[in-house]
């Protein structure tokens, strides 16, 4: 019978004999997956575990700063801390396929990961916070194609010699959660929604510009604030902003403005495979679409996304 403890102890007996004396690093963002997958292997070889949390410039508004804090505080855990947003971006200039932003941003990750491997003894293994929807979705299993490609399961560069430790490749979501609450991660860290690898690289849709990723930053911050102040945030699966690459007209004072739409989306699911769109009041959705219009001058125009996946997806791209 699945339990979470029978899973814990299985898992950490087999990263034991799988990785041995050997050094382990292990890619960190500070979402669900990579917290818990961190927190297991932690439990199984300690020290000889380096997190790496990467900042690609495109996560969050303060997430970085908050990331640090939660984990300089809650573990003791060796922990790195890169500023790689200078890097990232300029990978990143001129792309605007989303397959082909996952693919660089999956690249420039692991570059990032193997110079720090370096320092740690010359780790070997690579831990990644993988989980059972992202090897669907990628066309990982035998039966499913390519939907899009996650960047730590299809974006990974060809040339990569990491071995890979993917403790919770054949887990869902909610069970993901259930271990990382029986391992005694704090719940701001068990109950984040789920943000992806590419981060806001794949919320301002085609080309980014460090521009694009400031205003996306502060509508997308505004939604948030407002859905967790109407006590909305553990109802919600998803809730975020995206920044489509297109200006249309409006008007403020006797003024023409050209600017930019934001699309807010907000989704309900179990395990990201299906999602409803979630029916939030619209007296609240006026409230955010006037609070980012008032506060974010370069945006005239919020929609709204109504559709489920499927058809859509979750994300836009
Ligand atoms: P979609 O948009 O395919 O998303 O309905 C399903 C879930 O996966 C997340 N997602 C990603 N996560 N790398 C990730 O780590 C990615 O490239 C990626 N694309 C989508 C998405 O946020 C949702 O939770």
């Amino acid at each position: 019978d699945w339990t979470t403890s029978n899973f814990i102890e299985e898992t950490v007996e087999e990263i034991k004999a799988k990785v041995g004396s050997k050094q382990v690093i292990c890619g960190l963002s500070g979402g669900v997956d990579s917290s818990v997958a961190a927190a297991l292997v932690h439990k199984a070889i300690g020290d000889q575990l380096t997190c790496i949390f990467v900042d690609h410039g495109l996560l969050r508004k303060n997430e970085a700063q908050e990331v640090k804090e939660t984990f300089g505080k809650e573990f003791d855990m060796n922990l790195i801390a890169i500023d790689a947003q200078e890097r990232f971006l300029s990978q990143l200039e001129g792309v605007a396929d989303p397959e082909q932003k996952r693919k660089v941003i999956g690249t420039e990750f692991i570059r990032v990961f193997e110079e720090e491997a370096k320092k740690v003894g010359n780790a070997q293994y690579l831990v990644q916070g993988t989980i059972y929807s992202d090897v669907i979705e990628s066309g990982g299993s035998e039966s499913a194609s390519t939907i899009k490609s996650h960047h730590n399961v299809g974006g990974l560069p060809e040339d990569m010699e990491f071995k890979l430790v993917e403790p919770l490749r054949e887990l869902f979501k909610d069970e993901v959660r259930e271990v990382g609450e029986e391992l005694g991660l704090p719940e701001e860290i068990v109950w984040r929604q789920p943000f992806p690898g590419p981060g806001l690289g794949i919320r301002v849709l085609r080309e980014i510009t460090p521009e694009k990723v400031r205003i996306l930053k502060e509508a997308d911050a505004i939604f948030r604030e407002e859905i967790k102040q109407a006590g909305l945030s553990r109802d919600i699966w998803q809730y975020f902003a995206v920044l489509p690459p297109m200006r249309s007209v409006g008007v403020m004072g006797d003024e023409r403005t050209y600017s930019y739409t934001i699309g807010l989306r907000a989704v309900k699911s179990k395990d990201a495979m299906t999602a409803d769109w979630a029916k939030i009041p619209h007296d609240l959705l006026e409230k955010i679409s006037r609070q980012i219009t008032n506060r974010v001058p370069e945006v005239n125009r919020i929609v709204y996304d109504i559709t489920s996946k499927p058809p859509a997806t979750i994300e836009w791209e």
